[in-house]
C-alpha cells in the first residue's frame, strides 16, 4: 500500500504530451492552464532548454516563464516580473545576451486607454528571473504598442518591430544596441499594418507577419517581404492563412515566429486565440509556417501535429 502511494505521488499530474493541438486546452506539467500570452520562446544551448515567456493574467499579473525540453510539455517557472503599478503590461519578448550571460525582456508598457504607448525593458541574470525594470520610453519619440522581435544569429543584433504612431497607423522597425538594453537611432517606418508583428528570415528574405487592428477580435493577417534587410523596404504580399473560412487567421492573432533549432527551416507560428479578451484561459494557435518554392508564406490548419513534420538538421 505504502509503495503504491509513493508510486502514485511520483507520477506526473498530467499525461506527457507528444503533439500540438492548436486552439485546444493546454495545461502545464502541474495541470494548470498555461498562462503566457503574446510572448516568445528562446532556446538556451548551454541549458538545453526552451523558455516560453508571456503575459500572465492570473495573480500576480506580469510576465510568466515556462520551461521545456520538447516544446510540448511546459513547466511553470513562476512570474518573472510583476506588473505592479504598470497599468498595461503586454507582449513580453526575451533575448538571451550570450556575451554578458543575461536575459533582456522588452514589452509594451502602457497606461489608461493605451495612451502612454512605450517600450519597457527589464533584465535578469537567470532565464527564470527575477527581471528588474531598467527603463521605459517611446523609442526615438514614437508611440509604441504591440511589439515583435527578430534576432539575427549571424550578427547577433536584435530588432523590435513595433506598432507605432496614432493609433498603430504603421509598424516601425528599430535596431537594439549591442547589449540589447536600449534602442538605437536606426529606426524606420516600414509602412506595414499594424499589430502582432512576427518576423522570420528564409534564404535572405525577411518575412513580416502582422494582424490588423481590432482589439481582441481576430482578423485576417497580412505578410510582407523584404530582400535587403530586416529594416525593409517591405512589399505587401497578402493573407497567408490558406482555407481560412472565418477570414480571421484561424481565429488567432500573431505574437511571434520561433525558428526551431535542430530542424531545417522549421518556423513555428505562435498565435493567441484571445476569445474576446486576454485572460488565463485564452488559447494558443501554434502551426508550422511554410515558405513555398515561389517564396510565398503559407499556413494551413492542422488539428493536431508534431515536430516529425520537419526535417532534422545536423546540430542545433
Ligand atoms: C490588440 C493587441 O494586439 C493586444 O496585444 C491588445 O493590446 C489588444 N489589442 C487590446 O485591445
Amino acid at each position: 500500500m505504502r509503495y503504491l502511494l509513493l508510486l502514485l505521488l511520483s507520477l506526473p499530474l498530467t499525461a506527457q504530451r507528444t503533439s500540438f493541438t492548436p486552439g485546444g486546452q493546454w495545461l502545464d506539467t502541474d495541470g494548470n492552464h498555461i498562462d503566457a500570452h503574446g510572448g516568445n520562446i528562446i532556446y538556451v544551448d548551454s541549458l538545453e532548454t526552451y523558455y516560453w515567456y508571456g503575459e500572465h493574467y492570473a495573480q500576480p499579473r506580469g510576465a510568466a516563464c515556462y520551461s521545456s525540453q520538447d516544446l510540448y510539455n511546459w513547466t511553470f517557472e513562476g512570474v518573472v516580473i510583476e506588473k505592479g503599478d504598470i497599468e498595461v503590461f503586454e507582449r513580453p519578448k526575451v533575448i538571451y545576451d550570450q556575451a554578458n550571460d543575461r536575459y533582456v525582456m522588452w514589452f509594451h508598457y502602457d497606461g489608461d486607454r493605451y495612451s502612454i504607448a512605450e517600450l519597457g525593458v527589464a533584465v535578469s541574470d537567470s532565464p527564470t528571473g527575477p527581471f528588474e525594470l531598467v527603463d521605459h520610453y517611446r523609442p526615438n519619440g514614437h508611440e509604441s504598442r504591440d511589439i515583435g522581435l527578430y534576432f539575427e544569429p549571424d550578427t547577433r543584433r536584435a530588432y523590435i518591430g513595433y506598432a507605432a504612431d496614432h493609433v498603430n497607423r504603421t509598424v516601425r522597425m528599430v535596431e537594439l544596441s549591442e547589449d540589447y538594453l536600449s534602442v538605437t537611432e536606426n529606426d524606420v517606418d516600414i509602412e506595414a499594418h499594424c499589430e502582432g508583428p512576427g518576423i522570420l528570415k528564409r534564404n535572405g528574405t525577411f518575412y513580416l507577419l502582422t494582424s490588423q487592428c481590432s482589439g481582441w477580435t481576430p482578423n485576417p493577417a497580412t505578410y510582407y517581404t523584404a530582400t535587403d534587410s530586416v529594416m525593409g523596404p517591405y512589399t505587401e504580399r497578402g493573407h497567408p492563412f490558406v482555407g481560412d473560412a472565418g477570414n480571421n487567421s484561424f481565429n488567432s492573432q500573431p505574437c511571434f515566429i520561433f525558428k526551431i533549432p535542430g530542424y531545417r527551416n522549421a518556423y513555428l507560428y505562435m498565435g493567441d486565440r484571445w476569445n474576446g479578451r486576454g485572460r488565463t484561459e485564452s488559447e494558443y494557435v501554434w502551426l508550422p509556417i511554410t515558405i513555398t518554392e515561389d517564396g510565398e508564406m503559407e499556413l494551413h490548419w492542422l488539428a493536431e501535429w508534431d515536430l516529425s513534420l520537419f526535417t532534422p538538421a545536423r546540430g542545433r
